[in-house]
């Protein structure tokens, strides 16, 4: 058996080089490629995904997968070879179901379509993107069908970028915290005077802000010696390798938090691609569990830690030394209201940590109703002001602000917008646990230390690569499956505070 492991391995171990090979080519696309480079670097990133996903799905690798199903039911389920065993041959199974027809018809119709998403919202007319979007639900419905899956169609969906989470599992936490949140957002909303972010729309220097962020991700742990830092439209983290892990931010003279956040966010994100077991290189137990769970790192060390008080007590001195004209007036207390202001908006990008979810919830819901055959695409545009209406008070008064805000559907992402909320209930979750396993946490954070927790984190979720699913990991980590509560507490807590509510 160990030499078919080791054939196996040798195996993976192509595919994932081809895989990073891709996405070296992405990383620089979005970064330092000259405009006219698009079409060529279309070709490469086509065939080196192709070879991957080829070398992936061939017949020897199923093979060899069949072969070592007995070997891995003796061994610990836990272990790194019963675990290789296992998720490769889920994402071998997945890989195999979807027929080559079907990938490149939906290639063919999202690629369409994002161009005409872009006219829509651009235009704010719905009419225009509606056909495209029509075709695209009716292929996302085949590809749930082939996927496979056991209680309801969106399932299989929601399944590849969550792997084994469930619609009913999704509905079953969102429930009650939208009730919670609509309730709090409400609260809220009736104090719009109570916080100003008058502060972060003052100028700062582009620079400045550039080496504060590096000076603040050093301390939380980016290594520079096996990472960078660039600049990009869109902020993003890719994993080359356990040692090559490159993220992106983007900095707004006008507007301090894009930088900051942003930066914060995706150091979350590069942390965990740095943290999983050299031996799972590699394979496909290399990189995060999930999309959720990824999300949940990114979130935690954002919201949870950086827009945190204890954070700004070690922080904001350091800030008001780079920026001594613009935060003159400011304390560590009315900077900590200042990016903490709660609205409800009609962006979700823009949105903060309370509403930030009960965006997410009326996508997923529309989602399910669309792939369920309940909503006609037609009605989008009208369920979607209706929920806008429910959740956060208020009514788009165009698609643009409304239904065609978001990039996903386009490009036929159905079953990828859950995963960010379930991303930040997983945070305030793990945060909870590793509060009470690890003395004096908000302490060593409001003096600048970062160690405990980043080795915290390393130890229950880095460390174990793909090896889990988030219901896995929530359970090994914090003895519970996810639960929406710890999340409720926490904004409760944070925002009752700063509102009185
Ligand atoms: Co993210």
């Amino acid at each position: 058996m160990k030499e078919k492991l080791d054939e196996l391995k040798k195996r993976l171990g192509v595919v994932a080089d081809l895989q990073r090979a891709g996405a070296l080519l992405g990383w620089d696309q979005q970064t330092y490629m000259p405009p006219r480079g698009a079409a060529a670097r279309a070709e490469q990133t086509a065939t080196l995904n192709r070879l991957a996903h080829e070398h992936f799905i061939a017949d020897a690798v199923g093979a060899l997968l069949e072969d070592l199903q007995a070997y891995a039911a003796q061994l610990d389920y836990d272990s790194d070879e019963a675990s290789l065993i296992r998720v490769t041959k889920r994402d071998y199974d997945k890989a195999k179901r979807v027929p080559p027809a079907l990938v490149e018809e939906l290639a063919r119709v999202t690629t369409l379509a994002y161009e005409e998403w872009v006219n829509a919202r651009a235009e704010s007319n719905f009419k225009l993107f509606q056909p495209h979007l029509e075709k695209i639900v009716d292929l996302e419905i085949q590809l749930a069908n082939c996927l496979g899956y056991r209680e309801r169609i969106y399932d299989a969906l929601l399944d590849q970028y969550e792997p084994a989470m469930t619609s009913a599992q999704v509905e079953a936490i969102f429930k009650p915290l939208r009730e919670e949140l609509v309730a709090l957002a409400r609260a809220i909303a009736r104090k719009p005077e109570a916080v100003s972010d008058a502060v972060l729309r003052r100028e700062y220097d582009e620079q400045k802000q550039w080496d504060f962020g590096v000076a603040v991700i050093k301390r939380l742990g980016f290594d520079f010696e096996r990472g960078r830092q660039d600049k990009s439209p869109h902020p993003f983290t890719t994993g080359l390798a356990l040692d090559d892990v490159r993220i992106t931010t983007r900095v707004d003279k006008n507007f301090l938090p894009t930088m900051l956040f942003g930066t914060i966010h995706e150091t979350g994100h590069a942390l965990y691609d740095m943290g999983y077991r050299a031996d799972l290189e590699r394979t496909p137990l290399e990189g995060g569990a999930s999309l959720g769970v990824h999300e949940s790192q990114s979130r935690l060390w954002e919201n949870i830690v950086g827009r945190s008080r204890g954070f700004w007590t070690y922080w904001f001195p350091r800030l008001r030394e780079v920026f001594p004209a613009q935060l003159a007036d400011q304390e560590v207390e009315s900077f900590y209201r200042a990016i903490n202001r709660v609205q409800p908006s009609f962006i979700r990008v823009e949105a903060d940590e309370v509403t930030y979810p009960l965006h997410i919830m009326l996508r997923f819901e529309i989602e399910n109703e669309l792939i369920e055959g309940k909503l006609q695409v037609a009605d989008v545009p009208a369920a979607w002001n209706a929920k806008m209406q429910e959740y956060l008070g208020i009514v788009p008064p165009n698609d643009a602000l409304g239904c065609l805000q978001d990039i996903h559907w386009s490009n036929g992402y159905f079953g990828y917008f859950a995963t960010y909320a379930l991303g930040s209930m997983f945070a305030a979750q793990l945060w909870e646990q590793a509060v009470g396993e690890v003395s004096d946490l908000p302490v060593q954070i409001a003096r600048g230390e970062f160690g405990d927790l980043l080795a915290w984190l390393r130890a229950k979720v880095h460390t174990h690569g793909r090896k889990f699913t988030l219901d896995e990991l929530a359970r090994r980590a914090t003895g519970a499956p996810l639960r929406a509560q710890p999340f409720v507490a926490y904004l409760k807590r944070k925002y009752g505070e700063i509102y009185g509510v």
